[in-house]
């Protein structure tokens, strides 16, 4: 991967008048607030495709902050987050990384799946969420104090394997840490109603699948569906696909190579919309 790939910067400046589409599942809303307020960073947990991404969408349009969103790889160096020279024909000029930019803005800076990253990678972050609130750039000598405003997020998927990759303590313990999980059955259902255009009663079936395949990982499956399958079943049955078709296609085969997790998956399918 490039360097640089993967970092996108988006400007909510000029937002629609509503804002990203976000359910709130608890209090999720309230506490972010607070953190912004006392510039606290967070660490959103949580599986796949349960509405972290959406949340922090939604969190840099309520407060007004521009949000630039890293997503983490191994191959990730912190000159990729903080910046460096560039050798042109008239000299050597400097290029902010992402994390720089944001924090010269006052920009929320989301970096995605943080456990991706490679420790010596992950340490450049430590002393923005301290006190300090500096960014020390060794190759210039120059030392940013963040704008106001702002404010480190960052995402982490505990479920996965993974023996050998976890963040440090000395990095967790520089966050609030908000949980998410899949909503309750009614607000999945709203969420999958609006995000896949289909209606209530086809939404609500949808969850209720969902329910009945999430049991199956006491079975031995190992990622169970998440809100994002539901929505894109939704669009292919909203587009004109057979439901059981757009199940079979959106949710089971994603999940599981496994031949008779699969076949109990499709038996589920069939049993929910006969
Ligand atoms: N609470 C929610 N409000 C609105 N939409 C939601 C919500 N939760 C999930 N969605 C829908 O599910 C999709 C996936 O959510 P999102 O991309 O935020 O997941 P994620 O938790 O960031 O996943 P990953 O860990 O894979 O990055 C969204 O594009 C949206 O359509
Ligand atoms: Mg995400």
């Amino acid at each position: 991967m490039s360097p640089g790939e993967g970092i996108a910067l988006a400007d909510v400046s000029g937002p629609a008048a509503e804002g990203p589409y976000y359910v709130p599942s608890g209090d999720e809303i309230a506490i972010f607030e607070r953190c912004h307020a006392r510039e606290l960073a967070v660490m959103l947990k949580g599986p796949t495709g349960c509405g972290k991404t959406r949340f922090v969408e939604y969190m840099a349009w309520r407060l007004r902050r521009p949000l630039v969103t890293i997503a983490c790889h191994d191959d990730l160096t912190a000159s990729d987050l903080v910046g460096r020279f560039l050798i042109r024909h008239d000299g050597t000029v400097w290029q902010d990384g992402p994390l720089t930019r944001a924090v010269r803005e006052g920009a929320i800076c989301y970096l995605d799946e943080v456990v991706e990253a490679r420790q010596d990678t992950v340490v450049v972050l430590h002393p923005l969420t301290d006190h300090r609130r500096v960014l020390p750039i060794d190759r210039t000598g120059e030392t940013i104090v963040a704008a106001p405003g702002f404010q480190l997020v960052v995402s982490y998927n505990p479920g996965y394997q993974r023996m050998l990759k976890d963040l440090k303590p000395s990095t967790r313990q520089r966050f609030v840490a908000l949980e998410f999980d899949f909503p309750p059955p009614e607000r999945e259902a709203a969420i999958v109603a609006h995000e896949g255009g289909v209606d209530e009663p086809l939404a609500h079936a949808l969850v209720a699948l969902a329910a009945r395949l999430r049991g199956l990982h006491d079975r031995g499956l190992a990622e169970v569906p998440s809100t994002r399958l539901l929505v894109a079943a939704a669009r292919l049955v909203a587009s004109g696909t057979d439901v059981r078709a757009a199940c079979r296609a959106a949710i089971v085969a994603p999940l599981s190579d496994d031949a008779s997790l699969a076949a109990a998956m499709r038996d589920l399918v069939d049993a929910t919309f006969v």
